[in-house]
């Protein structure tokens, strides 16, 4: 594989004159340069290279891309060979990436420490089945705990015995490395050189990687010594990073793909006996705070999440940093609590496997319901309480990345609390504003947008039509190219502090724009704006991505929008202004501009749009009805104001 380093050095040195020049004659225009597409017949060129930006475009037939495509498109090569393609062209040496090679030294390493682990494992196993104080003192205590032989095999569990060094002694005889035997974390060095064994008298777990592979060790002790730690766990290694590691993955990976559902527990304990009781689609955290390499691990096989804790206090505390973790990563979540002092080992044990699965689907709650039950007994009747609480379940809500979902939550949220959903939407949008930028929208008069009304419950439910008609497909295609252009460069607004002192604010484009649509809950609905969308909104607190990574995005449908926006015609005569020297205005002004007109442009649409729906819901009105019939006109009135106010902004801008 060529190494990701490679590939972008490529991509940079490619010049798409030069890659184009060798298949087309091109002729200079102004900035850019022309010639007869290669891609379809034509007599007059429309076909154009932009130099500055690396991207080619015709005109005629619509075929666009960057140098790669136009290898892939012209050459009919696939990405790699492209990739090499270019690379002879400009003489540069491809590195193939390291980790995917067999004979690198840190590969090897690692393979050295993987094949020491599985023999510690295979030892472990055999003290536990083949020794006299393995079977007296560890099966005997796997068997008390409610292990049956085929679970003891199956997740490989073992014993050491309690002298100091009868696996380290073992493993130099068998001619394992004493320095791999230290890395592993297996043995540990005394000062004078010699090795002992970091897990004496303990039952032992292996922990697995999703593949299969003994990558570290729990060792419990036997019985319940409350003086000594109850787990020693492999300390991390090249082959054991803790974070990014799930307990039982391997065994439950195919599980939880099928069941498109993740069960995560606290320990060991749990998922095995779980796994006994015929639930296998379940992982743990082993007893660190869950994180989000965790998390992402578990993405790759499914969104739905159900977290079983320890009913106590500190199992349901547990719960709410986990709850909110998974859904900051746009996952859903429910929890299941065990009634106090049982863990789901415990219970499984108690318990049929038919009774334990029936539990968990009855118990499972959403998040909404768990954290407003949890707070709400916690909280009382006292308002401040309440209040306080009610800003948390909100600050839970603010994390979630889908707007859809988050609005869903919202009103199941106002339910349960009993309270005007209006009401919790100024609180969502208080905190989401302050979380996408803490200076923001100070006191700038040109800022203070008027946040939209929000539509009545029931407005965008049933009545969507089938073929999806996007309401605001051209001025979405407008904000997402100027975010791809420009979200990183500023623009400025003049604000007046109390003393009436005048300073300019400055704000990335790409910040301002996205906090507009989040004041206002909007998100493109065009599946492939929205795409693009979400990567400006991950991208966090580092640079916005730029065109480049557009253009060279591996979505084909992405980097294909991204060249068609940036090479639509009203672009080009952009460009044509600067080549005559023609400044109209400063570029800082001009993008003001263009990024207010989407703005309002894109706003006022939708504003239009829940007009004309609100006039068909009158007009369908039984006339009866005179609540219903009063409250839509108080809504037709509110969105008036708000067309009125945008088409003044939208005016006052355009002129
Ligand atoms: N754990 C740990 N070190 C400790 C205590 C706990 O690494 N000193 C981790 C283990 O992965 C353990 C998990 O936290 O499985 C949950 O802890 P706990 O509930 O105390 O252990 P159980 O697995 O339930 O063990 P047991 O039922 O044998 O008490
Ligand atoms: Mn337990």
């Amino acid at each position: 594989m060529i190494a990701q380093r490679s590939i972008e050095q490529v991509l940079d040195t490619a010049q798409i004159e030069e890659v184009v020049g060798d298949f087309v004659s091109l002729k200079r225009r102004g900035t850019n340069l022309i010639g007869l597409c290669p891609f379809h017949n034509e007599k007059s060129p429309s076909f154009n290279v932009s130099p500055a930006r690396g991207i080619y475009k015709c005109f005629g037939c619509g075929e666009g891309g960057n140098s790669l495509r136009f290898i892939m498109q012209h050459e009919k090569l696939s990405y790699p060979e492209a990739i090499r393609y270019l690379a002879r062209k400009y003489q540069i040496e491809l590195e193939e990436d390291r980790s995917n090679e067999s004979n690198s030294e840190e590969k090897q390493e690692r393979e050295s420490l993987l094949l020491l682990n599985e023999w510690a494992c295979k030892f472990m196993e055999t003290q536990l089945h083949e020794t006299e104080h393995g079977k007296a003192v560890g099966l005997s205590y796997f068997v008390e705990r409610g292990f049956s032989e085929e679970t003891i095999r199956k997740f490989r569990l073992g014993i050491l015995p309690e002298a100091w060094n009868a696996m380290s002694e073992q493993a130099q005889k068998e001619e394992y490395l004493p320095e791999y035997l230290v890395k592993t974390g297996l043995s540990i060095q005394r000062d004078d050189g010699s090795l002992y064994d970091r897990f004496r008298n303990r039952v032992m777990f292996p922990i697995e990687n999703i593949s299969g592979k003994v990558i570290g060790f729990g060792g419990r002790i036997l019985g319940n010594d409350k003086k000594q730690a109850k787990y020693v766990n492999s300390p991390e290694s090249e082959v054991y990073n803790k974070s990014a590691v799930l307990y039982g993955i391997f065994h439950a990976r195919k599980s939880i793909s099928d069941r498109n559902e993740a069960l995560l527990v606290e320990g060991y304990t749990d998922v095995i006996s779980l796994h006994q009781a015929g639930i296998e689609n379940v992982v743990a955290s082993s007893g660190t705070s869950l994180t989000q390499d965790q998390i992402k691990i578990i993405r790759r096989l499914t969104p739905n999440v159900t977290i079983l804790y320890d009913g106590d206090a500190a199992g349901i505390k547990a719960s709410f940093r986990g709850l909110d973790m998974i859904l900051e990563q746009g996952m859903n979540v429910k929890i299941v609590l065990f009634p106090d002092g049982e863990d789901p080992d415990s219970f499984a044990r108690k318990n049929t496997p038919t009774f334990v699965r029936e539990y968990i689907q009855a118990e499972a709650r959403n998040f909404i319901e768990f954290k407003t039950s949890v707070l709400t007994d916690e909280a009382g009747t006292d308002p401040i309480k309440r209040a306080g609480m009610i800003r948390e379940i909100i600050a839970s809500l603010a994390l979630i990345p889908d707007p859809m979902l988050r609005s869903l939550y919202l009103r199941e949220c106002a339910r349960k609390v009993d309270m005007e959903e209006q009401l919790l939407v100024f609180e969502l949008n208080k905190q989401l504003n302050a979380k996408r930028d803490k200076a923001f929208r100070n006191n700038s008069p040109e800022l203070k947008a008027q946040p939209l009304p929000e539509a009545p419950p029931d407005l965008f439910t049933d009545d969507v039509p089938q073929t999806q008609v996007y309401k605001a497909e051209a001025q979405e295609r407008d904000i997402i190219r100027i975010l791809i252009r420009y979200a990183n460069e500023h623009i400025y607004f003049e604000v007046e502090d109390e003393n009436g002192e005048k300073s300019n604010l400055a704000y990335r484009v790409g910040d301002f724009m996205l906090s507009e649509l989040e004041a206002d809950a909007l998100v493109p609905e065009h599946p492939l704006h929205r795409k693009v969308y979400d990567l400006f909104l991950s991208s966090g607190e580092e640079d916005f991505p730029g065109e480049q990574k557009f253009f060279n995005h591996l979505d084909e449908a992405i980097s294909q929008l991204a060249i068609d926006l940036c090479s639509e015609r009203h672009n080009l005569s952009v460009l044509w202004q600067e080549m005559h020297q023609i400044y109209v205005a400063s570029e800082a002004d001009k993008l003001k501009k263009l990024v207010l007109e989407a703005i309002y442009s894109y706003k006022l649409r939708h504003v239009l749009h829940m007009i004309r729906v609100v006039q068909e819901q009158i007009n369908k009105m039984d006339s009866e009805d005179v609540n219903g019939l009063d409250l839509a006109l108080q809504e037709l009135m509110l969105l008036q104001e708000a067309k009125r106010e945008l088409s003044g902004k939208l005016s006052y801008v355009v002129l």
